[in-house]
């Protein structure tokens, strides 16, 4: 019987991070490394600021864009934090980060377009393109274990870009290496997609989450014109530890302020009216100071790791200059996937597939993402877990 079903949904894979979910969920006292979150709740005073609107009754539809308010102190935190002018009626708020990344795409991409994805990256951003349409073309980073860095070759990341490439989407600090694009790197991209019309999605949720005495990563709002075909996706989730409240933002050109009006109410009529509040009270200095303390925890537990890994001869890393992940090589494997469930069942630590970041590349299946923005001791059990499976 014919079926009214996209085809193309039967073609998407649930990646391998929600299988070994699914194995250790619900284990007693499992180290949960796996998911990109501290365990850190809220802190209060966003908590407080949620609460009081609510009981003041923000319990109705509001601005489908975003409260003015908010937006316009989401544009003072880029002024803060990156030195720019940004207007507001740039800023969209359609929900979390992973709904600004499907209106981004939903602006650029049409059915038989492709969309070029730095790799190894985070499954749901490729998913996302796929759902929108899209060719997915990834173009891997490459090891280089010389410099200790990863490596954006950007003749084959041009290379890979046609008359049918609408976007190259680029995650910096990148989940999962921690690679952080430069600012030649991000001039040359944006020369080149002026110059062929392509779309720029530039994922910096960990913008902010950045080591080695620097306060911002490099962002393209820093060198695009308000008018450029820029598209830069921000997040509450991990800066603030906000994850559960599903808020983020989207700065988008200018000339597209009109079409989010629609685009916003299309999605989601805006994000939930209270969490604003919640989110406006984070931008405010007390969010600095938050921020500033899981940034210094983060780098403090970045060391934990590097410490774990001097001590072994199976694993290595490149230390990542943002994030907070560790992407773990292990010499000679070749599964992932199985050595992950291995992990939940024999260690009861939870960590991410590599295979999960690509698509079916063979050099992602040698690692493991880990994320080490918990609390320290718990992050050194973890690792002490992975090791007595090592060493076993
Ligand atoms: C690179 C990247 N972008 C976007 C998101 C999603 O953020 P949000 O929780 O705001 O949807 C994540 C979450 O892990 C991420 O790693």
């Amino acid at each position: 019987m014919k079926s009214p079903i996209r085809p193309l949904l039967r073609q998407l894979h649930p990646n391998g991070l929600v299988e070994v979910v699914h194995l250790g969920l619900h284990r007693p006292g499992l180290i949960p490394l796996w998911f990109g979150e501290t365990d850190l709740t809220t802190p209060e005073f966003i908590r407080k600021a949620a609460i009081a609107a609510l009981n003041e009754g923000k319990t109705f539809y509001t601005w489908a864009r975003g409260i003015p308010e908010f937006r316009q102190a989401i544009a003072a935190f880029h002024q803060r934090t990156l030195g720019v002018a940004i207007d507001m009626e740039r800023v969209t708020v359609p929900g979390a980060a992973m709904l600004a990344i499907v209106t981004a795409l939903q602006c650029v991409v049409e059915t038989g377009d492709n969309v070029v994805i730095v790799a190894p990256v985070w499954p749901n951003i490729y998913q996302a393109a796929q759902v929108a349409g899209a060719d997915v073309r990834l173009v891997r980073l490459d090891e280089d274990w010389n410099s200790g860095r990863w490596h954006l070759d950007l003749d084959k990341l041009f290379a890979r870009c046609d008359a049918r490439t609408k976007a190259i989407f680029i995650s910096s600090p990148s989940n999962p290496t921690g690679w952080t694009a430069s600012r030649a790197e991000q001039e040359a991209i944006l020369e080149f997609a002026r110059r062929r019309g392509i779309a720029i999605i530039s994922d910096e949720v960990y913008g902010t989450l950045i080591y080695d005495g620097s306060t911002h990563a490099p962002s393209f709002l820093q060198i695009a014109d308000e008018n450029d075909p820029v598209f830069v996706i921000n997040s509450f989730s991990k800066p603030w530890a906000m994850t559960g409240w599903r808020i983020g933002w989207l700065t988008h050109p200018r000339d597209l302020s009109d079409t989010m009006r629609i685009l916003s109410p299309v999605a989601n009529t805006g994000t939930t009216t209270f969490n604003q509040y919640g989110a406006l009270a984070a931008l405010g200095p007390e969010g600095d100071v938050f921020r500033e303390s899981l940034r210094a925890r983060c780098e403090a537990n970045r060391a934990v790791v590097q410490d774990f890994i001097a001590r072994q001869n199976r694993v290595r890393w490149m230390a990542p200059q943002g994030a907070f992940y560790g992407y773990l090589q292990f010499d000679g494997m070749t599964d992932s996937l199985a050595l992950a469930k291995d992990l939940v069942v024999r260690a009861n630590v939870g960590t991410a597939p590599g295979s999960a970041f690509s698509l079916g590349d063979p050099r992602d299946d040698a690692y493991l993402r880990i994320c080490f923005a918990r609390d320290a001791q718990g992050l050194a059990e973890g690792l002490k877990r992975i090791e007595s499976v090592l060493t076993a």
